[in-house]
């Protein structure tokens, strides 16, 4: 590739004032790239903040479709569900019932804030009085009886109003065995967004937290994938697109951009990135102790994952986005 030379080539001259720099902007961030992640929690007029996530709330039922209608009325085109149920048991039972702390949700937002899409995160770990992402058998995830339940879950999260499911527990074949329910329970039209390269990171911490869902022994390291692994990212990504995945995700984002770049060179869907709790969390408390501006770096950190080829992200920080683009900040 010829680019020329100095002194005939001068790249300053692009970058002489704001405008030519719009002009020459290769990457941008707008709403449309926006996903934010809700916490919803049993009980009544709770409204409380995530001690490790300054600025993110868990909400009860009845307070949540305020928080949607927030998101919303900011130009965000999705949230993505996260559920906190009351009684949690050995295979996550609350996921599929109709009394459901997502499937009660759904309905809420459903009926009071129809206009915006609805994915919800599919997995086990709120769920589950052990904290792991399936059924155990011997102290291991059984990965087919887990599927078996899998099903059931996304079914009726697509019965109560979900527009997308997102499969978040890494499981083999969760997107076949779920394309599969969904399509015999007449629900073709919905697509899957999988966790397809989602790694075991210690950036989930703050999230945990959040959801009360650290595993109560061992790790999630027989199902999530070594950090140090891209080739293998790549085949989760395939063998998802295979299976019928509409979307592929990787997650975390920041520490694994060479994964989302990849992925992207690769694929023909969309990809979707994950920026992960403990990621905005490093943000705002370096931001709070006045160590870095939070504003900008959030700002970098988001363009860094759209730049790698993210199509929309899943992130915290969308309604902060969300205001800055909206206030002309940016
Ligand atoms: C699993 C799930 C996790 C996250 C999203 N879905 C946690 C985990 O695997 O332990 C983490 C998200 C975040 O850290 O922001 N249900």
């Amino acid at each position: 590739m010829i680019v020329g030379k100095f002194p005939n080539l001068r790249p300053r001259r692009l970058r002489k004032n704001e405008n030519i720099r719009r002009l020459v902007r290769e990457t941008r961030i707008t709403l449309d790239d926006l996903i934010y992640p809700i916490f919803v929690r049993y009980g009544e007029n709770i409204v409380e903040e995530v001690p490790s996530m300054p600025g993110v709330y868990r909400y009860s039922v009845d307070k949540v479709a305020d928080a949607v209608k927030e998101v919303r009325d900011l130009g965000i085109p999705a949230v993505i569900l996260f559920g906190i149920p009351e009684h949690k048991d050995e295979v996550g039972s609350d996921t599929w019932s109709e009394e459901g702390i997502i499937q009660q949700a759904l309905r809420k937002i459903k009926s009071e804030v129809p206009d915006i899409y609805v994915i919800t995160d599919v997995c086990f770990c709120e769920y589950t009085s052990h904290g792991h992402c399936g059924v155990l058998h011997d102290h291991e995830v059984d990965n087919d009886l887990t599927l078996e339940n899998l099903k059931k879950q996304v079914v009726s999260h697509a019965e109560n109003g979900a527009d997308m499911v997102a499969p978040s527990g890494m499981m083999d074949g969760m997107v076949k065995a779920i394309r599969e329910a969904l399509d015999e329970a007449g629900f073709k039209h919905i697509p899957i967004m999988a966790y397809s390269a989602k790694f075991a990171s210690a950036f989930y911490g703050p999230f945990r937290d959040a959801a009360e869902s650290a595993p109560a022994f061992g790790d999630r390291r027989s199902y999530q994938m070594d950090p140090a692994n891209s080739r293998e990212a790549l085949k989760e990504v395939l063998m998802d697109i295979e299976e019928g995945a509409d979307i592929v995700m990787v997650k975390p984002a920041l520490a694994y951009l060479d994964i989302i770049s990849k992925v992207k060179e690769n694929v023909l869907v969309p990809v979707c990135a994950y920026n992960v709790s403990g990621e905005y969390s490093l943000i705002k408390a370096a931001g709070r102790l006045g160590w870095v501006d939070e504003k900008r770096v959030m700002w970098e950190t988001l363009l860094s994952i759209k730049r790698a080829g993210a199509d929309m992200i899943i992130t915290y920080f969308a309604k902060d986005v969300a205001n800055m683009i909206n206030k002309g900040e940016v």
